[in-house]
């Protein structure tokens, strides 16, 4: 993982491209948190991590100013990486946990919804707990003017978070969380890969 971000941040248009994905997902995650919320038992917690999680979009957007780029306005399918897979792994995650609560659980409606959100979102958090660190290593190596430094930690509070709110859930949540961990880290292999045919670099386990 950290040679592929040593390639992405080695090229301004690259790199670009990854600030503009990166904002592309925290948006969709954002936007999933809202959805989710209930009109009336929406509480502090819920309202904070929508809030931390759109201003990520926003945040990484603004990076790419500081790159010598243009033609990132908006997020068409030719300024992300990773094309379909990134646009779509929020998407697929959701319907494969979905399906694994309904079956679990015996869920559906808004009970579903808010189960669902719960475990995807402490997937994401325990993936971005990995992964911003590491591109931060690899912006620090570079000397780049981007940081993401100010996400990290916000990312670390979602993750405890997201891990009180699943401990009200289930007793047993540890046990279906390790699966919703394996649904994304196969979501994850796809999406690297899919990053690594457009960066050049021929190593993803790195
Ligand atoms: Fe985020
Ligand atoms: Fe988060």
């Amino acid at each position: 993982m950290k040679a592929i971000l040593n390639q992405i941040v080695a090229d301004a248009t690259v790199h670009a491209k990854w600030l503009n994905t990166l904002s592309f997902m925290e948006n969709a995650g954002a936007r999933k948190i809202s959805a989710c919320e209930d009109p009336v038992r929406t509480d502090l917690l819920q309202l904070k991590h929508a809030a931390e999680e759109h201003r990520h979009a926003y945040y990484l957007k603004k990076q790419i100013g500081k790159l010598v780029v243009s033609g990132f306005e908006y997020y068409d399918e030719d300024s992300l990486l990773g094309g379909k897979s990134s646009i779509q792994y929020l998407h697929r995650l959701d319907v494969k946990t979905s399906r694994y609560l309904k079956q679990q659980f015996s869920l559906s409606g808004q009970y579903l919804r808010y189960a669902a959100y719960l475990f995807v979102t402490y997937a994401i958090e325990v993936r971005a707990d990995e992964l911003y660190p590491i591109y931060q290593d690899a912006l620090n190596e570079a000397g780049s003017k981007v940081m993401v430094k100010s996400i990290i930690l916000e990312e670390e509070g979602h993750l405890e978070e997201m891990v009180s709110q699943l401990k009200g859930f289930d007793t047993e949540w540890e046990r279906h969380a390790q699966k919703i961990l394996q649904i994304e880290a196969d979501l994850f292999q796809d999406w690297i890969a899919a990053l690594s045919k457009e960066v050049s670099c021929c190593d993803v386990n790195n």
